[in-house]
């Protein structure tokens, strides 16, 4: 075991220097990912039950954690102690409608962590914050994903919707840390496909497409203009639109209340206060739901659903469907808003690309297709993994390690976020004026850089909000950048004779669509000493009350230093200080602590498998030794290779091993369960080794014989030739000592072998052997080499050495040949010497292990 392990580690090392890129569509019920690694094809990831997709869930049955469907599962019998959906909580603050809304559609019970967002509390107690929940379900992938790979795998890009805000960002990408991985990007889930539709096509004019992504969460359309020039396709993306408010879970909780009413109806009894009952109810939903996407009715049936008692009910589309008859606006809406974001209209549009779990349900393809026309839907990729497809695709191309479709992709924010800043005081008794500016309306291209100055001789800060409310509940204000050191570098610049200093602060919109302030510093024209004579102008005076928090695509430009030649630009960086003055996301040392909690629980979860794993393997090996000592045949291998007192013995200690076994297995820990075994494999062992050795012998004999046959064969020509050669005065590559010496080894092998080989065949098999193959593979390997070394060597020089030839002119030559063929000898790789040519006895594949 232990050497196998090795050599799997051994493998790896030329592997490692590629990473393995993982992407992770996580969905609010299923979490798909796909896997791109060396010498593995590239496709969607299998669970553990060669399943395409995972149940967004983990959970707890007692103290085994347990993952998809499993855990899933588990809340019919276990409600508090089963967790999914968990998404529709990242980075949501607990007083929000989507904690408000969870709680109706999940029994788990949740609670309010320090920090103000949604933690989880189990049946026992343990609290969980849903960045930690959300990072076991990301380790487990991660599991999977090494399991494929097998190296482990830590880049990670992971979908999320594109109209998540800052907070719930911050969320997945801790969620991320604590599992141990790092953040390659987030990308929008409508992009993610997008990526895929383009891996197979070529554009030849712009075209727009709607991707429709009908997801459980939410429903949200993307706008995206592909276009191809030469072997490139860029994507880019112009407009978004989406309903956090209508989507599978959503549908699903409608017909459970459809369930409810009936059980109601029927049993008189409300049901809504069990919390097993509801869980059931909920699950049986989503069975029905599925059903009805295809059948006019359905039959529901929940075994004792409350208190032995059983439920059956009918449930028809036509009353899910009117249950949900306000929500028929709302299931394309999102496709009419992208569009008008994106300054189109649907004329523009060649298609609208369905996908996404809940497309498949009747009355939102109804709804499509009704705003949008029949002719422009478009079934042409998978609904349910082209994101994660595309999503890896995109990861692999950001690693840069694979060669991939050239795809750029261009995309975009859908919030419309402000930088807010108090101007700078007037006077201390009045108030200073808030000046409020967009930074970055909606519809801004990810990946930008917007460079703000500001007129200030004193630290501030820069806030920055989201203009509008992005989520009810969810607060508008992002983050404050405090500038400090901005008094002393202002100074500094002043007394060099800089006019009007200023503060110059960039905010970045990331690629993965977070914002920030970065890279603020002090900026000033100072005097060039160099240059005698002219001195700052008023042109130097760039930057003038007005433009005070105007902000500028490029980086800080000096509009006039190279025109008066008398100043030179400078910067002095000032400090920033990032705020989260309302929701924050987890510290450093909060994701540190979640990190080694997770570990420790891995831990322990993989000390308990190899107790386990232990006590199953000793079990058995008690059973197989069993089962040798029982069989009364006379002529299997153990009876053959085992003496009587030998089998006495292993009979008495697997009596007290069964004992043990019975007494003590539910408490000893993994190293009693070895040591335990180890008693009884010491016993063991001698009949193991002589069964081992019988089997071996064959081929180790043959072995030798080979070895031994090549090289007397060889002597034979080698003799003959030497002699021809010694007659025509012709070199030779051989002396006759030499060969000797290899016939010497030669006979001493013989005779070795010929003596024990005798000895053995009247060693019962049931006795220790007296020869061991290993020592003859050992014998035969000095003959072997013996043989090789003048085997390999090379013919003398063709020229024959004449008396004749002048020793005088070699002077300037490479020193002559050796004359005698020992001085040229090579050393030679020992295992090179398998790999000449035609003295090739058969290889012992033995030989390799
Ligand atoms: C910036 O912060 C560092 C560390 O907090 C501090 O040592 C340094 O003095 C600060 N510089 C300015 C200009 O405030
Ligand atoms: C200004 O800062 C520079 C570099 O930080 C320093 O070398 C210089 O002495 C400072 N000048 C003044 C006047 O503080
Ligand atoms: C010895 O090896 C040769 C070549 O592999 C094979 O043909 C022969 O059957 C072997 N003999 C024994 C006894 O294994
Ligand atoms: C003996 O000589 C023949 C003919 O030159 C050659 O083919 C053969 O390889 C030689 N044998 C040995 C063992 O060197
Ligand atoms: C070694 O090989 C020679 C030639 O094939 C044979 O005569 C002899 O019996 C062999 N010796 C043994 C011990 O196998």
């Amino acid at each position: 075991m232990r050497l196998i392990l090795l050599c799997h580690l051994l493998s790896l090392i030329p592997l490692s220097a590629w990473a393995a890129v993982l992407a992770i569509d996580y969905g609010s019920d299923w979490t798909k990912a796909s896997l791109m690694a060396p010498g593995v094809p590239f496709d969607v990831l299998l669970n553990k039950d060669s399943k395409r997709k995972i149940q967004s869930s983990v959970g707890w049955k007692k103290s085994d954690r347990l993952f998809g469907t499993d855990a899933y599962n588990l809340a019919s019998r276990f409600p508090s102690d089963s967790f999914s959906s968990v998404k529709l909580l990242q980075g949501a603050p607990y007083d929000s409608d989507a904690a408000d809304f969870y709680k109706t559609i999940s029994t788990a019970e949740i609670v309010q962590t320090d920090r103000k967002t949604v933690g989880f509390k189990q049946s026992d107690g343990t609290e969980w914050s849903v960045e930690e929940l959300t990072a076991m379900e990301f380790a487990y992938v991660k599991h999977l994903a090494e399991g494929v790979a097998e190296e482990p795998v830590t880049d990670v890009i992971v979908t999320v919707p594109p109209y998540y805000t800052q907070f719930e960002r911050d969320a997945v990408v801790d969620a991320i840390e604590i599992a141990g991985m790092r953040t390659l990007a987030l990308i929008h889930d409508g992009t993610a496909v997008a990526v895929n539709y383009a891996m197979t096509r070529t554009f030849a004019k712009p075209e727009y497409h709607v991707i429709f992504d009908a997801g459980a969460s939410s429903i949200r359309a993307t706008v995206a203009q592909f276009s191809t020039t030469g072997d490139a396709t860029q994507i880019n993306v112009a407009g978004v639109g989406y309903d956090r408010t209508v989507g599978g879970t959503e549908l699903d909780r409608r017909l459970r209340e459809l369930l409810i009413e009936a059980f109601s109806a029927k049993h008189k009894q409300d049901i809504r206060g069990n919390a097993r009952g509801m869980a059931r109810l909920w699950k049986e939903a989503g069975r029905v739901k599925a059903i009805l996407s295809a059948n006019s009715d359905a039959f529901a049936a929940v075994e004792s659903v409350i208190d032995e008692v059983d439920f059956k009910a009918k449930v028809t589309r036509a009353s899910f469907e009117s249950r949900c008859a306000d929500l028929k606006d709302k299931f394309a809406q999102p496709i009419l808003d992208a569009i008008k974001s994106a300054g189109l209209t649907l004329d523009d549009i060649t298609s609208v690309i369905m996908t996404g779990g809940s497309m498949r349900t009747p009355m939102i393809q109804a709804a499509v297709k009704a705003a949008v026309g029949a002719d422009k839907l478009a079934y042409n990729v998978n609904a349910d993994e082209s994101a994660v497809l595309g999503a890896g695709l995109y990861g692999a191309s950001l690693s840069r390690q694979f060669k991939t479709k050239n795809i750029k992709v261009s995309d975009i924010n859908a919030h419309d976020v402000q930088a807010t800043y108090f101007a700078a005081a007037t006077s201390p008794n009045v108030k200073p004026r808030t000046i409020t500016t967009l930074v970055y309306p909606s519809n801004s291209k990810l990946g930008s850089k917007k460079t703000m100055t500001f007129k200030r001789k004193e630290d501030f800060s820069i806030y920055l909000d989201y203009k509008n409310q992005v989520a009810p509940g969810f607060p508008s204000r992002m983050l404050e950048a405090e500038l400090t050191g901005v008094q002393a570098a202002i100074a500094n610049l002043t007394e060099r004779g800089a006019v009007d200093a200023v503060v110059k602060a960039t905010v970045t919109l990331s690629d993965s669509g977070f914002v920030a302030v970065k890279d603020a510093v002090a900026y000033g024209e100072v005097k060039d000493d160099s240059i005698t004579g002219a001195s700052s102008s008023s042109d130097a005076d760039a930057v003038t009350a007005e433009q005070e928090g105007t902000e500028s695509d490029a980086p800080s430009a000096s509009p006039s230093a190279a025109a008066t030649g008398a100043t030179l630009p400078e910067t002095i960086p000032l400090n920033i200080t990032t705020k989260f003055p309302v929701l924050s996301p987890m510290s450093v040392d909060e994701k540190k602590k979640a990190r080694t909690r997770l570990r420790m629980m891995d831990t322990e979860e993989a000390a308990k498998n190899r107790r386990e794993e232990a006590r199953n393997t000793f079990e058995a090996y008690l059973y197989r030794l069993r089962d040798l000592l029982d069989d009364e045949t006379d002529d299997t291998p153990f009876m053959k290779c085992s003496q009587a007192s030998e089998r006495l013995a292993l009979q008495e200690q697997l009596d007290k091993a069964f004992d043990w076994l019975h007494e003590y297995s539910d408490y000893a820990e993994t190293s009693q369960f070895l040591d335990q075994r180890s008693i009884l494999e010491v016993l063991e062992k001698p009949i193991i080794h002589r069964y081992q050795e019988i089997e071996a012998f064959p081929q180790a004999l043959n072995n030798s014989q080979m070895w031994n046959w090549s090289t007397r064969l060889f002597l034979t020509e080698a003799k003959t030739n030497l002699t021809a050669e010694e007659e025509t005065d012709t070199p030779s590559k051989w002396t006759w000592d030499e060969l000797s010496a290899l016939e010497k080894t030669l006979k001493d092998h013989e005779s070795w072998l010929a003596e024990w080989v005798e000895r053995q065949k009247s060693v019962p098999a049931n006795q220790d052997p007296v020869i061991e193959t290993a020592e003859m593979k050992a014998r035969a390997k000095v003959l072997e080499q013996h043989l090789q070394k003048l085997w390999k060597r090379k013919a003398p020089p063709k020229a024959r050495k004449t008396k004749t030839s002048a020793p005088a002119t070699e002077s300037s030559a490479p020193p002559p040949k050796a004359t005698t063929p020992t001085e040229e000898e090579e050393p030679v790789p020992e295992q090179d010497a398998g790999q000449q040519e035609p003295i090739q006895p058969t290889p012992d594949k033995h030989d390799e292990l």
